[in-house]
């Protein structure tokens, strides 16, 4: 099969180290990819909105299979770009529709979504520039901390949790006045849940679902979760506090009726969903869905996978995956985030990336890189995710954090305490 991966990051970059260890594997292309994704494929530069480009050249290079990485073309409707045109009908394209990427693109759909579907989640109302008065009021009753999202995409950066009312209030007020322009039209304010935060992935066919390990991300900058959010700082997979208990009542309670949901409304789903959960007590409740895979997650999920990831995707697209099983490796993997100094505000792009050619066993994912002609150079905020497997949390993170001793760029900058909050469990 000829395979096109959309996308450019850390997790396209797990993606395509996963996709070519497939016997069904062909030719992999990745667009727009980055200074690492050239080992697994041919990287191709086209844009992941520009679904004209992508069509002409997945007809071109006769692409059997799209893996649709990051969520803007999903919520752009790349899917039923696709299903519009018969001449794209063999592709098996993997992602959802545009309704069913509103899982991510709309914070107060997927609230909605949950509410129909009986589906844990925080408490929560809705309100727009009509309704600023009443959301004003409504903040000033509200017991705190209470948390406002904004309700599309903005790049993780929509959601602000605030301790006092006043606060609040003025945050509301910044939101629909425009400082997340379109996303931020509509606001969801929501009840503040107090927990530990895991999250789990679903492949879905629309019916049938199979589960991918579980995983735990760290999205401060700061140690001890301190700073600004970032895309992710590190992650681990198994999560240790996710005992059968708790994966089951997260199963029946939440997956279940979400896929089961989906199906009901006639949503046309086939593909990740990413369940960003916190457990409450001994009870696990919705934080957000994602209508992809998560960054850095992948790069703990992909190398704990063990089944075919491209026999999972053509089931996933055949409405049979049923018939699959997914089996994973039990050891722990780990990845710490490398990133540019000054991330997530603003940094310099450009510095050469030494020590790449002793890695060890971790894997190295490349993220915000571009291959030079002197070699690889830092060209983003997330620069590499360096992932260890080991018999034990300990291990594995001794493996990766040695590995990340080993590799320099100017103003690196990582966590040194991703998983340690694990340890002590
Ligand atoms: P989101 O973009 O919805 O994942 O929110 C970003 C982060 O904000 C989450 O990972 C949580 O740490 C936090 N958060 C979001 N919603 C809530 C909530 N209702 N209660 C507590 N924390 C939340
Ligand atoms: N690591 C969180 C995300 O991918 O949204």
């Amino acid at each position: 099969m000829n395979i096109l991966l959309l996308g450019s990051g850390g997790r396209e970059s797990a993606l395509a180290w996963k996709l070519r260890q497939s016997r069904r594997c062909t030719q992999l292309f990745i667009a727009p990819g980055n200074g690492g994704t050239e080992a697994f494929g041919q990287n191709v530069p086209l844009q992941s909105s520009d679904f004209g480009e992508i069509a002409r050249f997945a007809l071109q290079q006769r692409i059997d299979m799209v893996v649709v990485g990051p969520e803007d073309p999903l919520v752009m409707g790349i899917r039923d770009f696709f299903r519009a045109d018969p001449a794209l009908h063999h592709i098996a394209l993997i992602g959802p529709s545009k309704m069913g990427a509103q899982l991510e693109g709309s914070k107060s759909w997927a609230k909605a979504f949950m509410q129909r579907h009986h589906i844990p989640t925080a408490s929560h109302r809705t309100f727009t520039a009509e309704s600023t008065q009443e959301g004003l009021l409504y903040l000033q009753k509200h017991p705190m901390p209470v948390v406002l999202k904004a309700d599309g995409l903005a790049a993780g950066k929509g959601v602000v949790i605030c301790h006092q009312a006043d606060e609040a209030q003025t945050i509301f007020k910044k939101m629909l006045g425009g400082q997340f322009g379109n996303a931020g039209k509509t606001i969801v304010v929501e009840q503040f849940l107090s927990g530990v935060e895991y999250s789990v992935f679903a492949l879905t066919d629309g019916t049938h679902f199979r589960i991918l390990p579980e995983a735990k991300d760290y999205k401060r900058i700061g140690e001890g979760d301190t700073g600004p959010n970032t895309g992710g700082m590190g992650a681990v997979s198994p999560v240790p506090f996710v005992d059968q208990k708790l994966w089951h009542k997260t199963v029946q309670r939440i997956i279940r009726p979400t896929i089961r949901g989906l199906a009901a409304e006639q949503i046309e789903y086939k593909g990740f969903i990413f369940f960003g959960l916190i457990r409450v007590g001994t009870d696990p409740y919705v934080i957000e869905y994602n209508c992809r895979m998560g960054d850095p997650e992948t790069e703990v999920v992909m190398p704990r996978l063990r089944s075919d990831l491209v026999s999972l995707l053509l089931h996933c697209h055949q409405g049979t995956l049923h018939q699959t099983r997914v089996h994973t490796d039990p050891r722990t993997a780990a990845t710490v985030m490398m990133v540019s100094g000054g991330y997530p505000g603003t940094y310099t792009n450009g510095y050469p990336i030494h020590g790449l050619d002793q890695t060890g066993n971790s894997l190295v994912f490349h993220a915000g890189t571009k291959l030079a002609e002197n070699g690889p150079q830092t060209n983003g905020g997330r620069v590499l995710a360096v992932t260890n497997c080991g018999k034990h949390l300990h291990e594995a993170l001794q493996g990766a954090y040695q590995t990340v001793g080993s590799i320099q760029f100017k103003d690196a900058y990582y966590r040194r305490d991703i998983g340690q909050d694990l340890l002590r469990d």
